[in-house]
């Protein structure tokens, strides 16, 4: 499973130069897009190498969806008068000020998940991917989508859903009603926790050392057994978890500008 952001600028060739790294990995393997890989041509490369998001399929008693969360951002660019390659290079920034929130599930997909979701038995298992968390962590950053309490009415009457997210790049956990969500790790950098904390139930991980390249990153091994989703975080280095706030930096916020919450703003 391939969570998004293949790209850093949507190039061509760092499209093409990801899809054959991945060669190499020869699994069955599916993708859903990041924003880094969708804003230069809109999706076009994208598409044309992995195929199109929302997908799903059924394996082994567990019913798997990916979701698309990166295609929907509001029209930032028209009006500006940008090039593809300053619209891009907007979008490659982690703070959002001027792509605004770009992260959502949108009308019609969240149509497309009810039906079908329909299908499927209500205390069956469901693993939920998609690039952005459905909930509400940061949005200056886009660690959200803007339309996740309308995913999460769609999703209430289902009680073994499981949502595995990118984009944040670190040790995420957090539960809402009966939907858990696992943040994956990135094998490029991770980020550092939003300036407000995390959420009560992430354990969070030691801060990575700016001078090491490969601290920190990794990737994260999903296991399911007795219908429920574990996973294990597997990093390049041995101490995963961080004891205390300040090996963590989630107890930063003294040190931290904080800027007020698009959530707020709207
Ligand atoms: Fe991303």
């Amino acid at each position: 499973m391939f969570g998004g952001d293949l790209a850093q600028r949507g190039d061509p060739v760092e499209l093409d130069l990801g899809a054959d790294i991945l060669k190499e990995v020869t699994i069955k393997k599916v993708f859903i897009p990041g924003e880094h890989d969708w804003y230069l041509d809109m999706g076009r490369k994208w598409q044309a190498l992995f195929g199109a998001s929302p997908w799903m399929f059924d394996h082994k008693g567990v019913r798997f969806i990916g979701l698309d969360t990166v295609s929907r951002a509001p029209d930032y660019w028209t009006i500006r008068r940008m090039s593809s390659k300053e619209r891009m290079a907007h979008m490659a920034t982690l703070d959002s000020s001027v792509t605004g929130a770009w992260a959502a599930v949108g009308r019609e997909q969240l149509e497309w998940l009810n039906r079908t979701l329909s299908s499927w038995g209500k205390d069956q298992p469901i693993v939920i991917f998609s690039h952005n968390p459905l909930y509400e962590y940061y949005p200056p950053w886009n660690f959200w989508v803007r339309d996740w309490r309308e995913v999460h009415e769609v999703l209430k009457p289902y009680s073994n859903v499981t949502n595995i997210h990118g984009h944040t790049h670190q040790v995420l956990y957090n539960e809402i009603g009966k939907v858990r969500s696992i943040g994956m790790l990135a094998t490029s950098w991770p980020w550092p926790y939003a300036p407000q904390g995390v959420p009560r139930l992430t354990k969070p991980m030691v801060r990575a050392d700016p001078g090491d390249p490969y601290d920190g990153v990794g990737w994260g091994r999903l296991t399911a057994a007795n219908s429920k989703v574990e996973n294990e975080y597997v990093m390049w280095r041995k101490d995963v978890f961080a004891d205390e706030p300040h090996d963590a930096g989630t107890g930063d916020n003294g040190n931290q500008v904080l800027s007020p919450r698009f959530a707020d703003r709207e």
